[in-house]
């Protein structure tokens, strides 16, 4: 099915930027809301992305204009009906979503496919509200939508080949480099991004350095742009514990540290001071092992359950996180028993089952 228009339900942070993201793409998008006050804000953000890419030149003032035309905004889901794919972004609550699609199925085409933008929902959770769960499927976007390119595409149990195949194109389209991955927790990048600032918390806890001085270890580290205290604090640390503790339930490693518990529940910002000492070589060659250790641990579990494809997490990694070098490309590249020392320092119940997994990916 070649697709023509795609719906958006839910105008907020998510839904504007992709219904955004949708229009630069050439596609004729529909968003949603019951909330007049949403869709005003979403017609403001696509003004005023528009008008910045024609000062930057990257667009004409005339793509512009035909771009805004392409955008249609509805309160009610009827607006939908035509729609080809339908991307819900409405509140991370399962009841809603799961209402959501009880009504938009009664409005849609059976061939219009329909995804979640869900960021910790279990895909499969969502879809018990379908009849036909075979055309729906998990499009995780990360903020901001319009610009950030990276999405997770989630295969649900019953997902069908031609849902994901009627996806692909639509997100290449969009200049979206689509991580394929299984419906578990964490799908593909949290699964190791949540551990990664999991274990920066616990480096803190254990006094082996201070945010700051452990954000710079971790920029020179892993060549990303601003450090794991720095990140949390853009998505606000309550946010990001909540993300943690959806990874709880994998077993102690995912725990997320005391530290993390107390900030996130009192809805607090780290502190980071801007004048610092950095860290000897030596403590930051620790802090450094631990977290690379962290992220090796999380990925090498993710490949062993089939989550998602090496190549596929360290084209996550780099694009949605600005890694310098992917995870499993950073294992190879230490071998086997560098990495192995890594595993051992954070994982105190011993890393046979891990020592496979990286003996496998080694080849
Ligand atoms: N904010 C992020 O960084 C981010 C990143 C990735 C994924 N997500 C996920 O995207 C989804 C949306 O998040 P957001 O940050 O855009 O939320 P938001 O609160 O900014 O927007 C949600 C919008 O949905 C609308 N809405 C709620 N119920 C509705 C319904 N039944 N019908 C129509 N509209 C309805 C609300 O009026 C609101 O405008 C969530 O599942 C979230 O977990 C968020």
């Amino acid at each position: 099915m070649t697709m023509k228009t795609i719906g958006v339900l839910g105008a907020g942070t998510m839904g504007s930027g992709i219904a955004l993201s949708a229009v630069m793409g050439g596609y004729q998008a529909v968003l949603s809301d019951n909330s007049g006050a949403a869709l005003d804000r979403a017609q403001t953000k696509l003004a005023k992305y528009l008008a910045r890419q024609v000062e930057k030149e990257r667009i004409t003032q005339a793509e512009a204009e035909a771009a805004s035309a392409r955008l249609a905004t509805v309160k009610t889901m009827d607006g939908l009906a035509e729609a080809d794919l339908v991307i819900e972004a409405v509140f991370e609550d399962l009841a809603v979503k799961r209402g959501a699609f009880t009504q938009l199925e009664a409005i849609v085409r059976n061939d219009t496919v329909l995804a979640t933008n869900t960021s910790a929902l279990k895909v499969g959770d969502i879809a018990e509200a379908l009849t036909h769960k075979g055309r729906f499927c998990g499009m995780h976007y990360f903020s901001p939508a319009e610009i950030n390119p990276v999405v997770e595409l989630i295969r649900g149990a019953e997902t069908s080949d031609a849902a994901i195949d009627a996806v692909l194109p639509f997100l290449a389209q969009t200049r979206k480099i689509a991580i394929r991955c299984k419906d578990q927790s964490g799908f593909a990048l949290n699964r190791f991004f949540c551990p990664y600032t999991n274990e920066a918390v616990r480096c803190l806890e254990e006094g082996m350095g201070s945010t700051a001085q452990i954000d710079a270890v971790v920029k020179s580290a892993l060549g990303v742009a601003i450090g794991p205290f720095a990140v949390m604090n853009i998505v606000k640390p309550f946010i990001n514990l909540s993300a943690v503790q959806t990874l709880s339930h994998l077993g102690a490693f995912y725990a997320p540290a005391v530290l993390f518990q107390q900030v996130g529940t009192a809805k607090q910002d780290w502190e980071i001071d801007a004048e610092f000492t950095p860290l000897a070589p030596a403590q930051a060659a620790a802090v450094s092992g631990r977290i690379r250790g962290a992220i090796f641990y999380a990925v090498l579990d993710e490949i062993s359950e089939g989550v998602a494809s090496p190549e596929d997490i360290d084209a996550g990694a780099q694009k949605a996180f600005t890694f310098a070098k992917g995870p499993a490309a950073m294992m190879r590249e230490l071998g086997f028993e560098e990495t192995t020392r890594l595993l051992k320092g954070v994982s105190p119940n011993g890393t046979a089952r891990l020592q496979d997994a990286l003996g496998a990916l080694l080849g």
